[in-house]
């Protein structure tokens, strides 16, 4: 195990013991973009210690995360190459930490040359820690995990898509209606949906307005858990990208020639 590893778990646990210490009720709260979009005084303490905990261990490292939104000029295509550091989403969920949900994440990639080659989710709830490095396959809690073999759409088939801008969920739930009688579900968590989908719980995710940190690690680990993931027009996606479909692939081919 690479150091680096060693830090990115360190870093999710802290975390995710971090959060778990605020009350949601009387958490110090603020609106972003929009109603629903939420920003509490635990995102900032989860962002603080995961930054705390990598540069202890790699001073010089460049980290970019969500709240902080330093470095965040780099997070772009024509950039990306030239981008090694760590992309961290200090809550995944904040609605739902601030309503008391109990379905949030915390999310850590680390970022080679553009490419994602470790990622961490912590679900500090379900007390599972999910990590990926490149070419090494996925695991949850040290097990390894793997897409669902689920390959048609059926009434058991659960596909899942979360909250997007304007227009944008119900673009995606409009996409679900073509696949005939299949269970929808619509989760507050971007990076545990993902995750969700690598250990095969979930059979699909759709969605349509992921930012970078959503991605870093989520993507690698679905991706080394055998997932497929590509747009909406069956091209393969990078960590990068907003729109994604991502599942079993032949369940994601399935998907892409419904849809068109
Ligand atoms: C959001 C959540 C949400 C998803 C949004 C994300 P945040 O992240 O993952 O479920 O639908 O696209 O931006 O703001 O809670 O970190
Ligand atoms: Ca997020
Ligand atoms: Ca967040």
């Amino acid at each position: 195990m690479s150091d680096r590893v060693e830090v990115i778990i360190q870093a999710a646990l802290a975390a995710g013991k971090e959060i778990l210490k605020f009350d949601p009720n009387t958490v110090e709260t603020e609106v972003k973009s929009t109603a629903g979009d939420l920003v509490t005084a635990a995102d900032l303490a989860s962002e603080k210690i995961i930054t705390q905990t990598i540069k202890a261990g790699f001073p010089d490292d460049v980290v970019i995360s969500e709240e902080t939104k330093e470095g965040q000029e780099l997070l772009v295509p024509d950039k990306l190459g030239q981008l090694t550091g760590w992309v961290i989403d200090p809550i995944d969920g904040t609605n739902n930490f601030k309503k008391g949900m109990a379905y949030s994440g915390i999310s850590i990639g680390y970022i080679e040359n553009g490419q994602s080659t470790i990622g961490a989710v912590y679900d500090p709830y379900r007390k599972e820690l999910y990590i990926a490095e490149k070419g090494k396959g996925a695991t949850r809690n040290g097990q390894p995990i793997h897409v669902s073999d689920k390959t048609v759409f059926d009434a058991g088939t659960r596909v899942c898509t979360s909250n997007s801008y304007e227009g944008g969920t119900q673009a995606n739930i409009d996409r679900f209606t073509k696949l005939g009688h299949v269970w929808v579900d619509v989760l507050g968590s971007a990076v545990l949906i993902m995750t969700d989908v690598a250990c095969g719980r979930l059979d699909l995710y759709h969605h349509n307005g992921l930012k970078p940190w959503d991605n870093a690690a989520a993507f690698l680990i679905a991706k080394e858990a055998g997932a497929k993931t590509t747009n909406l027009q069956g091209q393969p996606t990078t960590w990068l990208t907003s729109e994604v479909i991502m599942g079993n692939p032949r369940l994601v081919d399935e998907f892409v020639a419904r849809t068109n």
